[in-house]
């Protein structure tokens, strides 16, 4: 993927987020860029750093067809375009690895490195103080759950996140962020359970 693929692939996969909903919005997905470059520059310089920024690009936007599911749902959007704009096959291969493998239940049978690297940009972003409440008031608005069961649902996905995280330096964020979560969880909880909400 050279730099002219890669704008084209951004093209067609922004208008998507405009129907992923506010909490998976387009900035998401540049977020889980950022982060992504960040991981493989410092840390794996094998890695295929054009592939790493499409599928971070393109992996959330299968949101506009389901949810659940949603990670086979980018992938199965993309992979038309890839072959339209005549990514070369392994290429190809790499980057539909990475989008649809960025799901807990599926990354540990990912083939590519730079599978790796998308999970752990997007699964940090939600281990992050700023991403934990994103997905928090995710849950509350659009899944609808109450303040109390929408926190101990992401806190069991945190720690799984945790749990299958590959790079160093996802390790290392996430032992700086998530002391913060935790000590206000303990916090929420302690609350509830004295005022009996
Ligand atoms: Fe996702
Ligand atoms: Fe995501």
């Amino acid at each position: 993927v050279n730099s002219d693929d890669l704008s084209k692939i951004r093209n067609f996969c922004k208008p998507f987020y405009s129907g992923t909903g506010k909490w998976h919005a387009w900035n998401h997905a540049e977020a889980v860029e950022k982060l992504a470059i960040k991981i493989a520059t410092s840390e794996f310089p094998e890695a295929d750093l054009n592939v790493v920024r499409a599928a971070s690009i393109a992996h959330d936007m299968g949101r506009i067809v389901r949810d659940e599911g949603h990670a086979e749902e980018s992938a199965r959007i993309l992979k038309p375009f890839l072959d339209e704009i005549d990514i070369d096959d392994e290429i190809k291969d790499k980057i539909l690895d990475a989008v649809a493998s960025h799901d807990v239940n599926k990354i540990e049978a990912a083939k590519h490195l730079e599978a790796r690297i998308v999970y752990d940009a997007d699964k940090i972003e939600i281990l992050s103080v700023y991403g934990f409440m994103r997905v928090w008031f995710w849950l509350i608005e659009e899944r609808k759950m109450e303040i109390s069961e929408a926190v101990q649902f992401l806190e069991k996905y945190c720690k799984k996140f945790k749990s299958t995280l590959y790079s160093n330096f996802a390790k290392d964020f996430v032992e700086q962020q998530y002391p913060l979560i935790e000590k206000m969880l303990k916090e929420f909880y302690a609350y509830e359970k004295k005022w009996r909400l």
